[in-house]
């Protein structure tokens, strides 16, 4: 949606293909079936100016498009490898409609070597001597900001095999002036998985450092700053936390580990990242015993629900493994997040929610936040504290100034500080 939106927006006449009637329907009417920030607005703007369609068709498309990006989902198998169906499968139907040339660009996130296989694919499907291109254009959007990061990317990666496709792609990207890096095809597959895999590595690293901190009495908020004075470094994904989530990096590091054992190539770095992800969270919840002595029977208000802010996902999030150890625990919870709630409410439907921060709060034994939503920053922590039967607040995401909340008379516990 996001590259289709944003393709249009650039002047682009473009058509987004779904299988899913439901939300090619709701799409048609600009509404959108997820919340990010800008999108909707966009969608509206292109469909009116007679630049942004949609439909079920793959047919149309074909006979219409000349480039055909394809960003179908490549969910995780139970061995943690990419489930690369729906990739084959209109690769396939691509093929069968093609009359005249065609780019097919994968977007998708792909194991290496995926791209050959899209070839191999339209090659055994396609009319007899109908000329094609396979590329690779990885995409780096960040969920929350993903029409910014379209729109100003630090670098877009293009894989090609011909001059064509590469001249084609370019002439498609001129208008972001965005620092072009043109590849072989299977080294764009690749970095998509290491640039995830190296992020989650950066944030794994920190959180570690952040259970020294905790265990010294350091400041992991210092330490990350010093770190990232050093420009080889960067200060960017320093933020220790409760542990990332969302729908890429766990998926995409179990997927780069399996590519690496097929190839004969152990992995163990990335296993340790996931291994940490994992205990980061049982952490929090032993800090939040630690202070609170006994769970069972409690009352514990959790604020931001969502994998990370400016989002209503919650696949993998962080949240649904502490909300789950909680509940078996016996622990009463009461649940806010600006956007995340109706889905929240399908995953734990016996549990209550709140309206705001403050419903939430009314004479809880402490307070929990997993997500940095800004809205939290504007809460009036004096009237928090008043509502909650004991001032005590476990910031999973260090959102609040410790000097601060301590002088307001909370008990407060950021992460690694
Ligand atoms: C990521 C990549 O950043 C993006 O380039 C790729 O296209 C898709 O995957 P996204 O999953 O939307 O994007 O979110 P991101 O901002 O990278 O955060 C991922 C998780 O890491 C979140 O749960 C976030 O809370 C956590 N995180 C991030 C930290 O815990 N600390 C940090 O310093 C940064």
């Amino acid at each position: 949606m996001v590259t289709g939106a944003c393709f249009a927006n650039l002047g682009n006449e473009v058509i987004c293909v779904d299988n899913d009637l439901r939300k090619v329907e709701l799409l048609k009417k600009g509404k959108s079936p997820i919340y990010e920030p800008g999108l909707t607005e966009m969608v509206q703007a292109n469909i009116r100016e007679k630049r942004l369609f949609f439909s079920d068709s793959i047919a149309l498309m074909v006979r219409r498009a000349e480039v055909i990006f394809v960003c179908v989902g490549t969910p995780p198998k139970d061995n943690g490898e990419a489930d690369l169906t729906a990739v084959e499968s209109v690769s396939r139907e691509i093929a069968r409609h093609m009359t005249t040339y065609r780019l097919v660009v994968d977007k998708s996130t792909v194991p290496v070597q995926t791209g050959e296989w899209v070839h191999r694919t339209i090659a055994a499907n396609r009319r007899k001597n109908v000329s094609f291109d396979v590329a690779s254009n990885p995409e780096f959007l960040r969920e929350g900001s993903a029409v910014q990061d379209f729109l100003s990317p630090d670098r877009l990666v293009i894989g090609v095999e011909s001059k064509r496709a590469e001249k084609i792609l370019k002439e498609l990207y001129r208008p972001l002036k965005a620092p072009i890096l043109v590849t072989d095809i299977k080294s764009a597959e690749l970095i998509k998985h290491a640039s995830n895999s190296f992020l989650a590595a950066k944030i794994s690293f920190i959180n570690l450092v952040s259970r020294v901190c905790e265990a010294v009495g350091a400041d992991v908020q210092k330490v990350a700053e010093g770190m990232g004075l050093d420009r080889r470094i960067d200060p960017k994904f320093l933020n220790a936390g409760i542990g990332f989530g969302g729908f890429c990096f766990p998926k995409d590091l179990s997927a780069f580990i399996r590519i690496g054992e097929k190839l004969g190539i152990e992995f163990g770095l990335l296993r340790k990242v996931l291994e940490i992800n994992e205990t980061q969270k049982a952490a929090f919840i032993e800090k939040i015993r630690k202070h609170l002595w006994n769970l069972k029977g409690k009352h514990i208000v959790i604020l931001g629900l969502s994998f990370k802010p400016d989002t209503d996902d919650m696949r993998f999030a962080p949240s649904i493994d502490i909300i789950n150890s909680l509940l078996k625990e016996g622990v009463h919870l009461r649940l806010y997040d600006p956007q995340a709630m109706p889905i929240a409410k399908k995953m734990f439907p016996k549990t209550t929610f709140a309206r705001n921060p403050y419903e939430a709060a009314k004479g809880a034994d402490a307070l929990a936040i997993l997500t940095e939503w800004p809205e939290f920053l504007e809460i009036d922590l004096a009237r928090i504290k008043k509502i909650l039967r004991h001032p005590i607040i476990f910031d999973g995401r260090n959102l609040y100034d410790r000097d601060k909340m301590k002088k307001m008379g909370f008990q407060y516990y950021g992460v690694g500080r």
